[in-house]
């Protein structure tokens, strides 16, 4: 990855390679808005790179949007999804960035076709039905996108607390990339010291 997210020049090369070895990839995934850990976010022209690669290579993006709800400027580019009309696109999101951390619910979206396959697999370890309650009265009651206004607003003081301070005390030997989004900063408070280079000169 580098700021633009997913190399998708590098991923060509490795899926090239695969098909040489005549390894077939089927599921390519990704999570191309804030990205945890590195908080980075695909480009639109390498969101358009990856539809081509994964076209060409007959296999299924399946894109993590656990993030994307939780921009703190403009919104992440087009989703791939959008982009592609669904064909060939999985995306899965959860509530649990967003409502509650843990609440487990979570969703797909998918053509029916794909969403079919789903529906064949048996989850032995049963659905939180007691979240999917709470998170379905969220919903209903118009809670949702007040709620979400709030948490953008707590994460994005915490983004720009912990960026001041590495900014005050570690800036004169380290670099590293200021997240748009996303809750990778709480989390893992030391998450940006990942994508850190140390300078030439030290
Ligand atoms: C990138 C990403 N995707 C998906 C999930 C799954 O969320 P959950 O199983 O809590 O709904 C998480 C949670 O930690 C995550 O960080």
């Amino acid at each position: 990855m580098d700021h633009e997210g997913l190399d998708t020049n590098a991923l060509g090369r490795l899926l090239n390679d695969l098909a040489r070895e005549r390894k077939r990839v089927r599921l390519i995934y990704t999570i191309s808005a804030f990205h945890n850990p590195t908080g980075l976010t695909l480009s639109a022209a390498r969101r358009e790179a990856l539809l081509e690669l994964a076209y060409e290579h007959d296999a299924i993006v399946l894109d993590d949007e656990a993030y994307r709800d939780l921009h703190f400027e403009a919104p992440p580019p087009r989703a791939l999804s959008a982009m592609a009309e669904g064909w060939g696109v999985i995306t899965t999101g959860t509530f649990s960035k967003t409502v509650a951390t843990g609440i487990r619910v979570d969703w797909i979206h998918a053509r029916p076709e794909l969403l079919g396959l789903f529906g064949r697999m048996r989850f032995a370890m049963g659905q939180n039905q007691l979240g999917l309650h709470i998170v379905t009265e969220f919903l209903l009651d118009g809670g949702f996108e007040p709620h979400l206004e709030k948490v953008r607003g707590i994460y994005q003081k915490k983004r720009d607390l912990l960026h001041a301070a590495l900014k005050q005390e570690v800036s004169d030997f380290m670099d590293w990339t200021e997240s748009e989004g996303g809750v990778n900063h709480i989390l893992a408070p030391l998450q940006p010291f990942i994508s850190v280079g140390f300078k030439a000169s030290e």
